[in-house]
């Protein structure tokens, strides 16, 4: 990795861009270039280790970080990454609460349970996985934390509910000052969300936790898990729940970055209305079984067909939109990959829809190959490790 010297690169990533497409992300890349050599070396090796991953049971405790950590705060899911001596481990919370009256019945019970609360005006919040038992128990809907990938505006307590699911899975570090690298979106092209408050409240959270925070953009994340032997330079897309990430990086740069607040729940919300049916049977149905390279068998099929093709459409309308719209990009000498993770990417024929409607676009590099993560669930929290290591000291 030589070139992180390269002149180009410094006149790259210097520029000031507009609040919503071209930012030139050092700051939230974790800052200074990447001069150690080894931890780069102990980064990229990290990314060949199989995955195993963990969902973080009822009653069970967190461990405490022993070196540096990667995380996912997802619309969907929180996702903790460590490296160990074979592996990467995982483990996985749901980003979700549901608030209860206050009462000693209820305390009671929740206590037998071992069900994870905070009390807060008058009201028990039940989170992590055990706010969809409640939420079904009461045939309710449990509540986000994070809507469309950035920290929702009209839940009060979001903060301290993303604090709690995050302690839930990872406690404060063994050694004081452990790099934390956490997943932060691109500034949305018509959002009306601040990514700069989300990421100040997790960065001060994780602060007095006792890690030393850096953020990493989204897309960058994507490159960073699986563009290394493409000197991790290329598209990194994360297709979500709440959002699509992108991010064009040179030689591990975040060039371009930006997000657009559509995405599965989007996919969901919209197929269910256009056929009446709920938004959670369409979601139920669309992971078990959909595949965009069959002729769809029902009418819910045809939707979920319908918005893809949409959401895929907007996709590459913005990246022609953007990439065509700014001078920032570097003269890179051949083509480079797109990848495409998520777990929106993850349904039979979406990357091939992609990589046909790619060929529709102008864009002003050009496209080698366009590949889908190898674990797109885990691969933001996955690349956050890769940072997380490669910037600790
Ligand atoms: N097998 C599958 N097929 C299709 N969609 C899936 C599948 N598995 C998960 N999804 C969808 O992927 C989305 C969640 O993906 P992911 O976990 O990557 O998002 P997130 O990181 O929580 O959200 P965001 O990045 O937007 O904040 C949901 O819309 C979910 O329905
Ligand atoms: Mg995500």
């Amino acid at each position: 990795m030589d070139e992180y010297k390269d002149k180009d690169l410094s006149e790259q990533s210097g520029g000031t861009g507009d609040r919503s497409s071209v930012s030139a992300d050092t700051e939230s890349r974790g800052a200074e270039l990447v001069t150690n050599q080894e931890q780069m070396q102990k980064a990229a090796e990290a990314s060949q280790k199989p995955v195993i991953a963990e969902e973080k049971e009822i009653g069970s405790s967190a461990e405490p970080a022993s070196g540096p950590v990667g995380l996912d705060i997802g619309s969907s899911n929180i996702i903790v990454a460590q490296s160990r001596r074979d592996r990467i481990h995982l483990v996985k919370q749901l980003n979700a609460f549901f608030t209860v009256p206050k009462s000693k019945f209820a305390e009671r019970i929740l206590a037998k349970n071992e069900v994870m609360y905070f009390e807060s005006e008058g009201q028990f919040y039940i989170y992590g996985n055990a706010a969809d038992n409640f939420a079904n128990m009461f045939n309710a809907n449990s509540r986000r934390p994070v809507r469309e990938g950035i920290l929702s505006a009209s839940e009060e307590e979001g903060v301290h509910v993303l604090q709690a699911v995050t302690g839930s899975i990872i406690k404060k570090p063994k050694n004081f000052g452990e790099t934390l690298c956490f997943a932060i979106p691109g500034e949305p092209l018509n959002g009306t969300g601040s990514v700069v408050y989300h990421e100040s409240m997790i960065k001060t959270f994780l602060g007095k936790m006792g890690y030393t925070p850096i953020s990493i953009n989204e897309g960058m994340a994507i490159v960073m898990s699986e563009l290394g032997d493409d000197d991790y330079t290329g598209i990194g897309i994360s297709m979500g729940g709440g959002m699509c990430n992108i991010c064009l990086s040179y030689l591990s740069y975040p060039v371009i970055t930006y997000s657009i607040q559509e995405a599965g729940d989007y996919i969901d919300t919209m197929a269910g209305m256009s056929v009446g049916v709920s938004a959670t049977r369409v979601k139920s149905q669309k992971e078990a079984e959909l595949d965009l390279s069959r002729e769809p068998r029902d009418r819910i099929t045809a939707a979920l067909q319908v918005f893809y093709e949409s959401l895929i459409h907007k996709l590459l309308e913005s990246l022609q939109r953007i990439f065509n719209s700014t001078d920032q990009i570097p003269k890179i000498s051949r083509p480079i990959p797109i990848v495409l993770s998520g777990g929106t990417a993850m349904p039979k024929g979406c990357r091939e829809g992609f990589e046909k409607a790619l060929k529709t676009i102008k864009l002003p590099v050009e496209i080698s190959t366009v590949r889908l993560a190898s674990d797109p669930l885990n691969t933001t929290a996955k690349g956050a490790l890769i940072m997380a290591m490669a910037e600790s000291q």
